[in-house]
């Protein structure tokens, strides 16, 4: 099923996060759009400090001040998260939309068990039962490989891997239809990363449940996404499915950043990083945001901040596409 023939589960529209200081008001999610369909895998990549776990964090709503939503809507299920109740995102947490964080070592209770944590997630959710709770946490530790004896333990005696898995699984207690992930792998060696993400993909497969993950690891990308955002300075530059934007990036930004990662297959070639570093958010150039670094820039590119444009299959933020057209090689 290609994503334009399924269901969109969640719809980001203009979302703008903002967050104050003395120094200023970074802006570090502004207008992001985009559409997520029913058991997709959109991956989010891009610079440090982009605002991509500030993205990530506003369409859990798990942002705290001073992150403040300015601006946008995030529709799930048809419904606005924004504007939800929290009695409302209570229900919807961990049921319908779960979040899994880069580090299981500070997401999980130091001085819980996994199974303590695994019931307190059921019991928030109506599950009072603990045969009923008992199963499902065996069941859910089983289906990310560790032996369900391992529901007694506590997280500092789970391997990092094992960790890991321990909080997809907990992610997975009630089968929600969407999982974020915050870079859950890049804690991890080559060896355990690369068997995380082949049983994230598995689960994926059997349960059909959409991801949105962030990374910064962009063969992870290649092998197992099938669409990617690329964001920006606070702005997605370029979303587009994976195998075309690997085979054709049209931003000067995703060029630059996959110039900048060794190919595994192909020809060795100098790899190249993008001269320059991200702008202040704080205080943006005037125009575009990757002007000031961009190779391609011209005047035109200072003149107003580019529209997000309908290229071939991806949606670009870059004048060399306005009018669906691209503006030469
Ligand atoms: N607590 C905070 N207070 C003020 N500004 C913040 C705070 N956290 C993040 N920011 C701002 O938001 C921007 C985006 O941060 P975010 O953590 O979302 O980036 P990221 O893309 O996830 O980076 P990384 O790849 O390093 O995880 C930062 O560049 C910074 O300007
Ligand atoms: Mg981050």
């Amino acid at each position: 099923m290609t994503p334009a023939e399924s269901r969109v589960i969640l719809e980001v529209s203009d979302l703008c996060v903002d967050y104050a200081s003395s120094s200023g008001t970074a802006k570090a999610v502004d207008q992001v759009s985009f559409e997520l369909s029913e058991g997709e895998f959109l991956a989010v990549v891009g610079e440090s400090g982009c605002g991509k776990s500030t993205l990530l964090f506003a369409i859990a709503r798990l942002l705290s001040p001073p992150a403040e939503v300015s601006d946008g809507k995030v529709v799930f299920s048809g419904q606005n998260m924004v504007a939800m109740s929290d009695k409302a995102l209570r229900a919807l947490r961990w049921r319908d939309l779960s979040v899994v964080m880069q580090s299981a070592m500070n997401a999980l209770n130091p001085v819980s068990s996994i199974r303590a944590q695994f019931f307190d997630a059921m019991k928030a959710h109506g599950e009072s039962d603990p045969k009923v709770a008992r199963a499902r946490s065996q069941e859910v530790l089983s289906m990310v490989g560790i032996d369900p004896v391992h529901l007694a333990s506590y997280a500092h005696q789970l391997s990092g891997g094992m960790r890991q898995r321990a909080m997809i699984a907990m992610a997975l207690l009630f089968s929600p239809e969407l999982i974020l992930m915050d870079e859950p792998t890049s804690a991890l060696d080559v060896v355990a990363q690369r068997s995380l993400m082949v049983q994230i993909k598995q689960l994926q497969a059997e349960l059909g449940f959409a991801i949105i993950f962030v990374t910064h690891d962009m063969s992870l990308v290649s092998h197992f996404s099938d669409r990617v955002a690329v964001m920006y300075a606070g702005q997605v530059v370029e979303t587009r499915p994976t195998r075309s934007l690997f085979d054709n990036p049209l931003h000067p930004y995703t060029r630059g950043l996959l110039d900048s990662f060794p190919s595994v297959y192909g020809p060795k070639v100098l790899v190249e990083g993008i001269p320059g570093s991200p702008p202040d958010l704080t205080d943006l150039p005037v125009g575009c945001n990757f002007s000031p670094r961009c190779p391609r820039a011209t005047e035109r590119c200072s003149a107003g901040e580019p529209a997000l444009c309908e290229f071939d299959d991806a949606l670009v933020r870059c004048v060399l596409y306005e009018g669906g057209t691209a503006g030469g090689d």
